[in-house]
């Protein structure tokens, strides 16, 4: 399959479907889906969300030959950003090379709380709810039969005391094993339920029952070991300064924001063409590059010297489904996983992390090598082209002499369209 892609983003998109169809990835029906350029009807639309009045559509691409524990994958990405394609594929050539990224999935369940507060003793409080753990997890799972009947359910409940400013807040978290679903519902209606036991059990008030996105218990980690050689010719001068580069966006909150949104580039990406919740994942991710008390840069790269290898490791709460939600509604996403081979929760989990770091890694290359202008902008002129109005006959010729201009604007691109309609 490997050589199939080879020069894929070479080719014009005709070309490009060949492919696709040539390796029989897709269904009949999905290919047919997509060779048709069929999007999001109008009907489902307006039955999926509020005030609809059309569809809005985003550039479908892939990142052929990623290779995620021994296998390998044709991702579907979407997004708008030029580069961040050619970036994460370029990165998951060097790492496929190496041996691809490994990863594990530590577990799979979400959070959700009740907070409670006006509660006279909250010690008593506490007490009272975790001898009623078995009775208050029953509870909670009769609320939500069809889980526990596919092997999920409610699994764990656990409870703190916080204060701010004079006010204390008994919370039970409840821990359930949502299986392939993100489990939104499913918390959201079992916590709804546990209220007025709550309530009685602490003689408090329930302020509110709701899923937590601070997805603890939803890591993944992927890793990946390359050896100087893999990155260039001045691999060991570039694997030096990208471990400097992952030190700093931890030193750093300004650069741990930037480092992060470029990791955010491939995860975004993925998580949209999949059909989750990707506000949901930025805010378990993002929260949790603040778990010890200051934002930092969530991947590490440091040099194994001895064995001249450079080490990425990343480590995210990734709480995606494989059903629920708009996976089984949107018939784009149903092309994205296909093209996946329909990946379980636990897999694209992991593939997704992985396309994190390979994103991370392209980017601290290109910053920590010529910069990260020189591949941008090569990929902004394509873009600048376009805009000024270039046609799929002199787009190539355009975007060649547009790099060479002084200034890559769009009144530079305009003026390069210009000469080549006259
Ligand atoms: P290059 O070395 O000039 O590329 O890199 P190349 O022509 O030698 O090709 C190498 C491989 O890259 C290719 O292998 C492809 O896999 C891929 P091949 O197939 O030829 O054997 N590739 C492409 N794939 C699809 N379409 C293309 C394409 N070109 C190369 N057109 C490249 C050029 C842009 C890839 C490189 O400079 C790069 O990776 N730069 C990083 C760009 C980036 O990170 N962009 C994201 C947007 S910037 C941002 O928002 C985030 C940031 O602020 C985050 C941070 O600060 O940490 C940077």
């Amino acid at each position: 399959m490997e050589k199939i892609w080879s020069g894929f983003y070479k080719k014009n998109i005709n070309e490009r479907l060949e492919v696709v169809e040539k390796t029989d990835i897709l269904s009949e029906e999905h290919f047919q889906f997509l060779k048709n350029n069929e999007v999001l009807d109008f009907s489902t639309a307006n039955n999926m969300v509020e005030n609809v009045i059309g569809t809005f559509s985003l550039p479908f691409s892939v990142v052929p030959n990623f290779i995620v524990d021994g296998k390998q994958y044709v991702v579907p990405f979407v997004t708008e950003e030029p580069s961040v394609v050619a970036a994460c594929s370029n990165a998951g050539k060097i790492v496929a090379k190496s041996g691809g990224f490994k990863t594990e999935v530590l577990d799979r369940k979400m959070i959700g709380h009740v907070a409670l507060y006006n509660i006279a003793d909250t010690d008593a409080a506490v007490r009272c709810i975790l001898q009623s753990k078995e009775l208050l997890l029953k509870t909670a799972n009769e609320a939500y039969p069809s889980i526990v009947a596919r092997g999920g359910g409610a699994y764990d409940i656990e409870v703190k005391v916080l204060s701010e400013d004079g006010t204390d807040f008994v919370v039970v978290y409840l821990v359930v094993d949502t299986l392939e679903a993100m489990g939104a519902n499913i918390l959201n209606t079992m916590l709804e339920a546990l209220k007025v036991s709550l309530e009685s059990l602490t003689e408090g008030v329930a302020l509110m029952a709701i899923l937590s996105n601070y997805a603890t218990r939803s890591l993944v980690t992927a890793k990946c070991a390359i050896p100087f050689e893999n990155l260039g010719k001045d691999g060991e001068y570039l694997a030096k300064r990208i471990e400097l580069a992952s030190k700093f966006a931890k030193a750093d909150v300004y650069r741990a924001a930037t480092h992060n949104k470029g990791i955010f580039n491939g995860i975004d990406s993925v998580v949209i063409a999949s059909g989750n919740d990707w506000r949901a994942i930025e805010a378990a991710c993002q929260s949790y590059a603040a778990k010890d008390g200051k934002y930092q840069g969530l991947s590490k790269w440091y040099c194994d010297k001895k064995n001249s290898v450079l080490i990425g490791e990343i480590t995210l709460p990734m709480p995606v489904a494989s059903v629920g939600g708009s996976i089984g509604i949107n018939p784009t996403v149903k092309v994205a996983r296909g093209l996946l081979n329909n990946p379980d929760a636990k897999t694209l989990a992991s593939i997704i992390v992985s396309v994190g770091l390979a994103q991370n890694l392209a980017a601290l290359k290109a910053l920590v090598g010529d910069g990260i202008q020189k591949g941008h902008m090569k990929l902004h002129a394509k873009s600048l082209a376009i805009l000024a109005g270039a046609s799929n006959d002199n787009i190539e010729l355009i975007v060649e002499e547009l790099r060479n201009e002084k200034h890559m604007n769009l009144a530079s691109a305009k003026k390069i369209v210009e000469k080549y309609n006259n």
